[in-house]
């Protein structure tokens, strides 16, 4: 059996089996902590599989709606990550009341239970910022005008659980890589797919402007801040590239250095229903110590190469 050091502080993970919580869990079980994931597998149920010989590693199936469950796995735990959320405007807009129970009162129920020594570390995201002007770049103080039920519900949580104190919050960019449930809904990710599969690009509403971050720098930002929580305890913190402020055409074109032969139609006809269009800065993280390290240019390549692996092993005839 793999055996590491352990430093045996208790982290729960919610939603831990999915894109960033996989990744997440992976990352701190090999640097000691003993990691309980509680997730009721929407997607994928071998995303945590490479964990099952570690002994600082436990699975829960549950749901994050369920209080007896909650109740008992909050108790005694250093930190707690909640993941679990439905994720992204098009899925809350659909499960609105699902949404708000997940995203929110799941996050309330925690809140309110769990004792005040438990640190709390919650990704957001920078949907908040919403639709902004050309010349505003967004720090932790913009006001923040989220456009979707998704992004309200991320904001609420947000609020709770800096009003309980003893929590950092994280709003991240859209994030972009490979886990181990990868997602193709992601802005990045999603172009290099379609890049690849028909060496064609429709982009609608190329002028908007996003900012992103790799699931590596992710993972490395929670894992910095539990390690460093007294340096960034009960602020909002913006996670992003740096040069990550690009227009969606700029992003077409980076995936077209890589792959020389994509056509990218700047389509003016058709609306984007994505309406975000904000320019983000991430100074404040970098200042208290964590600069992000995988440039978008660096991620476009990893991509290409895991998702042309992959094709390799769907196409074999034999
Ligand atoms: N990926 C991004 O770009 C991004 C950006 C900003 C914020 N976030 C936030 O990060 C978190 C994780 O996002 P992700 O990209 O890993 O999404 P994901 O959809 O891959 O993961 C969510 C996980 O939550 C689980 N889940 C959903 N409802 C549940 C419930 N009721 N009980 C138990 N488990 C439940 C799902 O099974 C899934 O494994 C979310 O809170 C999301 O809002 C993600």
């Amino acid at each position: 059996m793999p055996s590491f050091k352990q430093n045996m502080k208790k982290v729960l993970i919610t939603g831990g089996a999915g894109f960033l919580g996989s990744k997440l869990a992976t990352k701190l079980v090999f640097d000691g902590f003993n990691v309980t994931v509680v997730d009721k597998q929407l997607y994928s149920n071998n995303s945590l599989d490479h964990l099952i010989p570690f002994s600082n590693f436990n699975f829960v199936f549950g749901d994050v709606r369920n209080k007896n469950l909650m109740r008992k796995l909050i108790k005694n735990k250093d930190f707690i990550i909640p993941l679990a959320a439905l994720v992204g405007a098009p899925l809350c807009e659909k499960n609105k009341k699902l949404a708000t129970q997940t995203n929110l009162e799941a996050i309330s129920y925690i809140v309110k239970n769990v004792k005040k020594s438990t640190k709390i570390i919650i990704p957001s995201t920078e949907s908040g910022y919403g639709k902004t002007d050309k010349n505003v770049v967004c720090d932790e103080n913009t006001p923040v005008n989220p456009i979707s039920h998704y992004g309200k519900t991320k904001l609420e949580s947000e609020k709770l659980v800096l009003n309980r104190g003893n929590s950092v919050v994280l709003r991240l960019g859209t994030v972009f890589g490979i886990s181990y449930r990868f997602r193709q809904d992601l802005l990045v990710n999603n172009l290099v797919t379609r890049a690849l599969k028909d060496n064609k690009l429709d982009i609608f509403e190329g002028h908007y402007r996003r900012n992103f971050i790799s699931i590596e720098d992710v993972t490395n930002t929670f894992a910095y801040i539990i390690k460093n929580f007294h340096k960034f305890k009960n602020e909002i913190f913006n996670v992003g590239l740096g040069d990550g402020n690009v227009t969606k055409i700029q992003l077409a074109k980076l995936i077209k250095k890589e792959i020389k032969n994509l056509k990218i139609i700047d389509n003016k006809s058709k609306k984007d229903p994505d309406q975000r269009d904000y320019s983000v800065s991430s100074k404040k993280l970098e200042k208290r110590g964590y600069k992000p390290k995988v440039k978008l240019s660096e991620g476009i390549k990893h991509l290409i190469k895991y998702l042309n692996k992959k094709n390799y092993s769907n196409n074999y005839n034999y």
